[in-house]
């Protein structure tokens, strides 16, 4: 039986579990010290998904006013399609929605089609492409946007 999934806000004793996941799902992942710098930025936010007391995803965004950008989602490879990546993105959305954001906006690679499928199941559109905006590989981005 698979227990139960908790959001949490990050802590700094969460950021050696993050640069893992980071390490294991991008290319050019954040270390653990951008983790520690992020978390004491007073625009960026994290919750970490956790079974257990295993941190299994997580999710950071920046919030500037009325609008918010995610910056990653990542569950870990073992964790995956249990509902880790809804459980943060509506986290992250209710957030959102208390404290004042209008408007979500993310970029995404084209070819990341599970991604992409979790961002449309809460609502958020394709609105353009940047072309060659991904490194390792070289890969255009889908911008997408969710107003709330
Ligand atoms: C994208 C990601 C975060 C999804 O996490 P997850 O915990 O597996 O997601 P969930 O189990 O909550 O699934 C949510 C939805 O995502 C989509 N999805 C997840 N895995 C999928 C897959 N392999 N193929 C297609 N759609 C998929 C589905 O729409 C799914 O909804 P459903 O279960 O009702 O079909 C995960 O695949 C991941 O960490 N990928 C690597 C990191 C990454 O690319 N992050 C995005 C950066 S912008």
């Amino acid at each position: 039986m698979i227990n139960s999934i908790r959001i949490e806000k990050i802590t700094k004793k969460d950021a050696p579990s993050v640069a893992k996941i980071e390490k294991e799902c991008f290319s050019t992942p954040f270390s653990e010290a951008d983790i520690l710098g992020y978390i004491d930025n007073p625009i960026w936010g994290f919750f970490v998904a956790k079974i257990d007391e295993s941190i299994v995803g997580y999710v950071s965004f920046t919030q500037i006013i009325d609008e918010c950008q995610i910056v990653n989602v990542a569950t870990t490879p073992s964790a995956r399609k249990m509902g880790v990546g809804k459980s943060l993105i509506g986290a992250l959305l209710s957030y959102a929605n208390e404290n004042g954001c209008k408007k979500l906006f993310l970029e995404v690679r084209e070819s990341n089609l599970p991604a992409i499928s979790l961002y449309r199941k809460f609502g958020f559109i394709p609105v353009g492409i940047s072309k060659n905006h991904y490194s390792q590989p070289t890969e255009n981005a889908v911008l997408m946007n969710l107003e709330i």
